[in-house]
């Protein structure tokens, strides 16, 4: 049985892959915080279904002995680093902490699976955020990186700490360039969710109005559970290496809530306001990734649609509210 290692297991894209290594019968433990274990109910919520399934361990990402620690313990097969502060606006808010744990926190995974599980396959989970203020779209792996956010930037040093341990000490390293991915279980801090929750709290006449920041903005979103699937093709191919994930297609922040409305029967423009304090700096390029790359060596390809993705979150929210559990 094939032993992975998942840190930031239980967001969006860890419980997915979590589901998704149990379907394929590995052994998965994850790492969490201690403040996780103690409130599960809200901490854990994405992978309450699963908690007796999997094995959970309690480290700091910046506490490398404790990481070392863990990777002894379980001589992983598969280590899959998705754990990060991963919203970008508070990466404008908290520039040096965040750098330095998102960086940090690889460097000592890097560390002590090479040290005391050498063989382990590594995915990190690079970002289109990488790419920054790009001059041409869409971006491939070939696109020089000119991230634009101390979160951006905390991604590239990561991705070049992979890089690094792949060719210097020929670990089984990949990185997954991943464009936005969303389902049901996407964060409220995320633009998809706050939207999809506010308009149906609007239908069901819980909340008058949607403040946002960007309409224009333009994003290549997909379905995270396609997403969670290309990382673990990486691991299974016969050599490591680096691939763009995405759709290849953008729509705009307005497509969206026009989409996510319309599914309730609402017109967006009587519900939602900008607000110009929700705006990002140096936002003017399309971020739009082409996964030629994924598709051509990983055989990798998505499974749902810009609306099909709405769809599923918009019903989804309904029934999580009208449960009384959103
Ligand atoms: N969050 C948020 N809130 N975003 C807004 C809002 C708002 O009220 N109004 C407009 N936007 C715009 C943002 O400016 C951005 O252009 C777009 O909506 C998407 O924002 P987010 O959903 O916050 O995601 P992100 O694109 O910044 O980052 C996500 O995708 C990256 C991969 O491409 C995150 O998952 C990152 O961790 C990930 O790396």
């Amino acid at each position: 049985m094939k032993k992975a290692l998942i840190t930031g297991i239980a967001g969006q894209d860890g419980s997915y892959l979590t589901e998704f290594l149990l379907s394929k019968g590995y052994e998965v433990h994850g790492v969490v915080r201690r403040i996780s274990i103690e409130d599960t109910e809200h901490k854990l919520k994405n992978i309450q279904h699963l908690l007796g399934k999997i094995k959970l361990h309690v480290a700091s990402l910046d506490n490398v002995l404790s990481l070392i620690k863990i990777v002894k313990d379980i001589l992983p097969d598969e280590c899959y680093h998705l754990a990060a502060s991963s919203f970008v606006s508070y990466s404008f808010e908290d520039e040096i902490s965040i750098l330095n744990n998102n960086v940090n926190s690889t460097h000592y995974l890097l560390a002590a699976l090479k040290e005391f599980s050498p063989r382990c396959r590594v995915y990190f989970a690079g970002t289109s955020e990488m790419f920054g203020n790009v001059i041409h779209s869409p971006q491939d792996e070939s696109t020089p990186y000119n991230p634009r956010s101390i979160y951006g930037i905390s991604k590239v040093a990561s991705y070049h700490l992979v890089k690094n341990y792949r060719e210097q000490y020929k670990m089984f390293a990949c990185s997954g360039i991943l464009y936005n991915h969303e389902s049901p279980r996407r964060g409220y801090e995320f633009v998809t969710r706050k939207i999809v929750s506010s308009a149906v709290k609007i239908k069901l006449g819980l909340q008058e109005t949607l403040s946002l920041g960007n309409l224009d903005a333009n994003r290549d979103w997909g379905y995270a559970p396609d997403y969670v699937r290309a990382m673990w093709l990486m691991l299974q191919n016969d050599a490591p290496g680096d691939y763009v994930v995405a759709t290849g297609e953008t729509h705009s922040v307005r497509e969206f809530v026009n989409a996510a409305f319309s599914a309730l029967g609402l017109d967006y423009q009587n519900h939602v306001a900008v607000d110009h304090n929700l705006f990002r700096p140096m936002e003017n390029v399309t971020l739009c990734g082409n996964p030629a790359k994924a598709v051509a060596k990983l055989g990798w390809s998505r499974t749902k649609t810009f609306p099909e993705i709405v769809e599923e979150m918009i019903n989804s929210e309904l029934s999580l509210l009208k449960k009384g559990t959103a």
